[in-house]
């Protein structure tokens, strides 16, 4: 399978900063905002090289800060004690995430440093001045310029600037202010970017002007961009820490042991990590409930399988995996969603994911039970093979389940 990872992972970052801004079926467009403004704010002023790093360390400045409750804007809208210290932890987060994607580096040592201020009143390491890297800087004041923006008060830039020019020399030089304004101000730029409708047509412009941040050949750039999609997934909901991850790798050993060949079992691999992606835009009420949920509830759990197939959408490179990871809960007897696919109608791939994310599902804690033990949900795959499970699969699985030394 020959696929571009350059494009991949661009496409991967593009679509993960998009999907967790949504908010109540709305896009905020946080990270596209600010990857936006950085860029503008930045682009005279860096090599052609730093310009991306900035982008793309726009895109994903917040990206640690996405197993909170609420989105993280709310928390920094309302600068009290509680708030402070809940977003202490993001930058770190973050940064450690993203330096896991190859050719990442620079990028997240520009997201650890994107909440330092220039007196030393940030964080997480209180640096100060020219200790912090200009990047972080201009996304610092992108960051604060978007979250202005997002309370619905400063459309106007008279306004927003009055409001901003009150940190000047505390949380961002007078110079940065003053070249930022100056770019804002440009062939009314500000005009446009204050719209929100207008926020993905000016994406795609400088996205293409910025261009993509090299990915060479030779590592395996795009399993190891998934995982730390898959990481960033299963942020979201309290108890499904590892879940992704382990769902591929049970997934792969079940693709070894029936012998297919190396594109396949890498499909495998890589929609497994991929396939709770769409719970990403499940309410965060309902992700991290901590009880049983109720049958509305549950309703809206089993949107993810079709969101996931949306968000598929959004990655035309990922497009041979894009059916196997939306169909992980059709069933066998064709009782499933979100299509209700029945035998083979759902590709194998599909097939073997359905058991893998079952049987890690029963062997995790829950708030409402305890995990099952490797035997007893092997005793319930077993029941329900040739119903929820292919019959062949599931002889394949259960051996290795047991074996697998939980
Ligand atoms: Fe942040
Ligand atoms: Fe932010
Ligand atoms: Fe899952």
């Amino acid at each position: 399978m020959r696929v571009n990872p350059t494009k991949t992972v661009n496409e991967l970052i593009s679509a993960l900063s998009y999907i967790s801004d949504i908010e109540k079926g709305l896009n905020i467009y946080h990270a596209w905002r600010v990857a936006i403004l950085s860029s503008q704010f930045a682009k005279n002023r860096v090599s052609a090289q730093m310009l991306k790093y900035i982008f793309y360390a726009g895109l994903l400045h917040d990206i640690g800060g996405v197993g909170f409750p609420s989105h993280i804007i709310h928390y920094l809208k309302r600068h009290d004690k509680m708030s402070r210290h809940l977003l202490l932890s993001h930058p770190i987060i973050g940064a450690q995430l993203v330096s896991n994607i190859p050719e990442m580096t620079e990028v997240a040592k520009l997201i650890l440093d994107h909440h330092e201020w220039l007196n030393g009143q940030g964080y997480p390491r209180a640096k100060t001045k020219n200790k912090i890297p200009f990047g972080s800087q201009v996304i610092r004041l992108a960051d604060s310029i978007d979250i202005a923006l997002q309370t619905g008060r400063y459309h106007n830039l008279k306004k927003l600037k009055d409001k901003m020019s009150l940190n000047i020399n505390k949380e961002y030089s007078k110079k940065l202010f003053a070249l930022a304004f100056a770019i804002l101000k440009e062939g009314k730029f500000f005009n446009r970017i204050v719209r929100r409708r207008n926020i993905p047509i000016i994406f795609q412009e400088i996205k293409d002007r910025v261009s993509f941040i090299h990915i060479p050949f030779k590592i395996d750039a795009i399993g190891k961009t998934l995982e730390f999609l898959a990481q960033v997934i299963d942020m979201r909901h309290p108890y499904a820490s590892g879940h992704s991850l382990r769902v591929s790798r049970y997934a792969l050993a079940i693709a070894l042991a029936m012998n297919l060949d190396h594109d396949e079992v890498t499909r495998i691999r890589w929609a497994g990590l991929i396939h709770d992606i769409g719970k990403i835009n499940v309410s965060r009420y309902i992700m991290n409930k901590p009880k049983k949920l109720t049958k509305k509830e549950f309703e809206e759990v089993k949107k993810h399988a079709s969101l996931t197939q949306k968000i598929m959408e959004m990655l035309p490179s990922l497009k041979e995996i894009a059916l196997a990871a939306s169909s992980h809960h059709e069933y066998f007897d064709g009782s499933g969603y979100p299509q209700g696919l029945k035998g083979n109608q759902a590709p194998l791939s599909a097939r073997i994911l359905v058991i893998c994310d079952a049987f890690d599902a029963m062997t995790s804690n829950r708030p409402y039970r305890a995990p099952l033990s490797p035997t007893a949900a092997c005793h319930q795959l077993n029941k329900l093979s040739g119903k929820q499970f292919d019959p062949q699969i599931t002889k394949i699985a259960i051996p290795l389940f047991k074996n697998l030394g939980l």
